[in-house]
């Protein structure tokens, strides 16, 4: 049995959750990789903020704790933001240690630095948690996918706004109360301007577009407007025509380059991506070889969040065990042109 040591980087909505998963399947999680996974150490801003959860590790406000302690094998970074988190990504992976992250913001505008610092240093670094919160979309398109040219890709990537839009048009419920609710849920980003002007759902799109075209998008590629100015008017007149608004995600490989998009948008009831409520996200894909295929799931939350956090950690401890990395670290990205969007 392996004694494997994890430092996590952050103890919010996600951190708390990993720690909940890792302590209430910890037999399971023990049998599935063969090893005995240790949280070490905890870094938080606040040290006398309360937690919602405890356990047998240390709470530090110091990164170098955990960064430099050579005992740990794998560093979560659940703090957000894009520094100081960069940083400390490239650090630990400079120590030697692989990197588990969910923080989109910081994949969609240096991701491909650190996947570069990641297969330099011969690490691990995965991200399933960054898109679409516990559907396991990034090991659909890496994996189970690969063999595909991905032609399309649409989204519902965002749960905050898919639960406004939701009850806006469900419950006739106003736009502002929906959004703290969401907030309190944890749903929402720190600044809920994220979700709510669909910057959130563009990095999100930049990351699966860069995964399923093989290609380095970045946010700066997406077109992006959100669902701030959607009014009670815009939703009624939507459900007269028998359909519903949604912030949708797209992206499309097209002969003369990609097209990739985040808008709102009326979609007939008939739509199976209307049907998705709530703090839901799916993922629509088509593929040469396989068609059309669509994935389902929590968006967002701790737990969902958390569970894709934990896989992921799951699968850096069987690498270790097989001295293999992941095989986003061997992709070798090339550029393909992108279209403007006409508005
Ligand atoms: P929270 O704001 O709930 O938690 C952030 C945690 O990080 C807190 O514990 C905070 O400490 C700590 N932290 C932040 N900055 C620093 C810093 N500079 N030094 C030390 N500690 C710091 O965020 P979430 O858990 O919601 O999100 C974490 C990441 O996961 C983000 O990248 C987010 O985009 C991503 N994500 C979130 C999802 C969700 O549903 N919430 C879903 C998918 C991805 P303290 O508690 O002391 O303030
Ligand atoms: N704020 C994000 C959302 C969290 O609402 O989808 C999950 O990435």
């Amino acid at each position: 049995m392996n004694e494997i040591y994890i430092g996590i980087l952050g103890l919010g909505t996600v951190g708390s959750g990993v720690v909940q998963i890792l302590t209430s399947n910890a037999e399971d999680i023990t049998n599935r990789t063969n090893s005995h996974i240790h949280v070490k150490k905890v870094l938080v801003r606040n040290l006398q903020t309360p937690r919602s959860v405890s356990g047998d590790f240390t709470l530090t406000d110091q990164p170098d704790d955990i960064l430099q302690d050579p005992d740990i094998d794998i560093i979560i970074e659940v703090m957000g933001g894009i520094e100081p988190a960069r940083t400390y990504i490239l650090e630990a992976l400079r120590h030697g240690k692989n990197v588990v992250t969910a923080n989109k913001d910081l994949l969609a505008l240096h991701g491909h630095e650190l996947l570069d610092a990641a297969k330099a240093a011969g690490k691990d670094l995965y991200f399933e948690a960054s898109v679409a919160g516990g559907i396991p979309i990034i090991a659909a398109l890496k994996q189970s996918l690969a063999a595909n040219k991905i032609s399309t890709v649409i989204g519902i990537i965002n749960g905050t706004t898919n639960y406004i839009l939701t009850a806006m048009t469900e419950q006739g419920r106003n736009y502002e109360e929906v959004l703290k609710e969401a907030q309190s849920l944890g749903y929402a980003e720190a600044d809920p301007t994220s979700d709510v002007e669909g910057l959130d759902a563009a990095r999100k799109l930049a990351i699966l577009s860069s995964i399923a075209f093989n290609s380095r998008v970045t946010i700066n590629d997406v077109y992006v407007d959100g669902i701030s100015r959607i009014t009670a008017e815009d939703i009624a007149y939507a459900k007269e025509l028998d359909s519903c608004i949604k912030l949708l995600a797209i992206a499309k490989h097209q002969d003369d380059g990609l097209e990739i998009r985040v808008h709102p948008a009326i979609l007939p009831k008939s739509h199976p991506l209307a049907s998705v409520s709530g703090v839901f996200n799916a993922v629509y894909i088509v593929g040469d070889a396989v068609g059309e295929t669509m994935f389902f799931g929590r968006g967002a939350g701790s737990l969902p969040t958390g569970s894709a956090v934990v896989s992921d950690i799951m699968q850096v401890v069987r690498n270790m065990e097989t001295q293999s990395t992941s095989a986003i670290n061997c992709t070798c990205y090339y550029d393909l042109p992108l279209k403007k969007s006409d508005d």
